[in-house]
């Protein structure tokens, strides 16, 4: 098996963390004993881009165990769990010198280098074939297939340019060495039946291919299954942004001036989570709907601009770029803390901190670094700009992890099996299955659920069996 992790011995430790993990994941492992007959991923041959942590490892074996044969990366440079990985890649049968798991591709601390090419192996199965699926997180697997199919059609790899960053330079390099006459990743795209996206990033980035008309394969949206983004952005973020501050700095956040930039779903989780712990909140926001959401939920909503020089903690969730510049940076107080839980490490503008002339950075520890102005002040950034919670903690808990990957591997079935009912295009799963992924987690938390009669089910226009409600409801 071919396959690079840090360290396999560190299996055994990892099979007892995913042992645990399993009890916490009923939705996994729930699915796994309603397919474990019918075997639906039996020829599915999937490769997954997805922070390699325990909870993913359940994910991985749970694809396994329905059939499907896979390749994985992690979608971070920071976030895979050694452990994990090397549990991944023994299996549960396997040892160390035998292992009989999964290719992984992932260890904490790849440089941008390191990441494509490990991506590039996961999407190459031995013998020169590739996956007939991707399960993807942030979109950088889809991206590479469609670049490099894109080229491959042009007949020539576009240089980078000085204003592209740094990791464009990177993919451009992998796309020059691999894109040629052979058409590899033209075949690939052609192979591939479709991918099932995880957050909401990489869903921008499928939507917007859609709309341009370059989406080669269709593709489920996870990250809108109401049991994916209600749940994993918001109480996942509630619970990971403070141990992602607790473990990178321990400062007592009760107290402390902290701004939250974005009040999106991943914000709504972060501004409750530290105002839970006693901290004055600040949101900043650029919807109405949610600027008012955020002020009728107790916050001060203001600009950025008005706060950056007294604020203790900065947490960036927009998805967007350009959140916290230099200029912003250079303005806080002493040791002001500086993080971002949205998907990519442009939401802080950390290729221009590092221009600033005179700039100091310093390793207080991996993922947390000083960086000190001229002037002789100083900040704390974490994990480089890039997620805070999977870079300095362990990202979310595995209960809600239960409920995306659940999404997930429901995603992976429809799209795999039922081909021909989806054309080009980017889905959402149907309700009934978003019901499905809910009913699955509630006697772990001894939720006891009122059924309604059939009078009620007819009076409010519903299926006693649900769907219970109307595609638009917001929830
Ligand atoms: P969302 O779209 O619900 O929320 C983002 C919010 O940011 C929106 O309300 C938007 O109006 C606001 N925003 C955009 N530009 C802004 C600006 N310049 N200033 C202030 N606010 C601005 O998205 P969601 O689901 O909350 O996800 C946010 C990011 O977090 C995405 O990149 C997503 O991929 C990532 N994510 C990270 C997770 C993690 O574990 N670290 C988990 C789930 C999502």
């Amino acid at each position: 098996m071919d396959f690079k992790v840090a360290d396999l011995s560190l299996a055994d430790f990892g099979r007892k963390e995913i042992r645990l993990a399993e009890h916490e994941m009923p939705g996994l492992m729930a699915v796994r004993r309603e397919y474990a007959e019918s075997q639906p991923l039996r020829g599915a041959k999937i490769m997954g881009s997805l922070h390699m942590t325990i909870q993913t490892a359940v994910l991985i074996e749970t694809l396994v165990a329905l059939g499907a044969e896979v390749r994985w990366v992690s979608c971070n440079i920071f976030s895979t769990q050694d452990h994990a990985a090397a549990a991944v890649v023994v299996g549960p049968e396997g040892t160390v010198e035998n292992p009989q798991g999964v290719p992984v591709f992932a260890w904490k601390g790849e440089t941008l280098e390191e990441y494509w090419w490990c991506t590039e192996q996961a999407l190459n199965w031995p013998g020169g074939d590739g996956p007939n699926m991707i399960l993807d997180d942030g979109g950088d697997a889809t991206l590479l297939v469609h670049k490099g199919a894109e080229y491959e059609k042009a007949g020539a790899v576009p240089s980078a340019t000085d204003s592209d960053p740094e990791e464009w330079h990177v993919i451009i390099d992998l796309l020059k060495r691999t894109v040629g006459p052979d058409k590899t990743w033209t075949k690939i795209a052609e192979q591939i039946k479709g991918v099932t996206e995880e957050t909401t990033t990489g869903v921008h980035r499928l939507y917007e291919m859609f709309k341009a008309g370059s989406l080669l394969f269709p593709a489920i949206n996870v990250n809108d299954s109401v049991t994916k983004s209600k749940f994993d952005n918001k109480y996942g973020c509630r619970h990971s942004v403070i141990d992602g501050l607790n473990r990178a700095t321990d400062v007592l956040i009760g107290g402390k001036v902290a701004v939250v930039c974005g009040y999106g779903d991943v914000g709504k989780g972060c501004a409750d989570a530290l105002r839970g712990q006693g901290a004055r909140v600040i949101v900043t926001e650029i919807d109405p709907i949610c600027a008012l959401q955020a002020a009728m939920d107790g916050f001060q909503v203001t600009t950025l601009e008005e706060v950056v020089s007294y604020a203790d903690i900065f947490v960036t969730t927009t998805g967007n770029f350009n959140i916290i510049t230099a200029d912003h940076m250079a303005r806080m107080k002493h040791n002001a803390i500086v993080s971002n839980i949205g998907h990519f490490d442009n939401e802080i503008d950390m290729a221009g901190l590092a221009r600033v002339p005179g700039i100091e950075k310093s390793e207080v520890k991996p993922q947390v670094h000083t960086w000190a102005f001229p002037d002789g002040h100083q900040i704390i950034v974490l994990a480089e700009g890039r997620l805070m919670n999977l870079g300095c903690a362990t990202g979310h808990p595995s209960f809600v992890m239960s409920n995306s990957f659940t999404n997930q591997v429901i995603a992976q079935i429809e799209l795999f099996t039922k081909t021909d009912e989806y054309p080009i295009g980017v889905y959402v799963l149907p309700k009934h299955l978003d019901e499905k992924v809910a009913r699955l987690h509630l006697d772990a938390l001894g939720v006891k659920l009122t059924e309604l009669t059939k009078e009620q089910a007819e009076y409010i226009g519903v299926a006693v069996e649900g769907p219970y409600k109307s595609d638009h409801y917001r929830y």
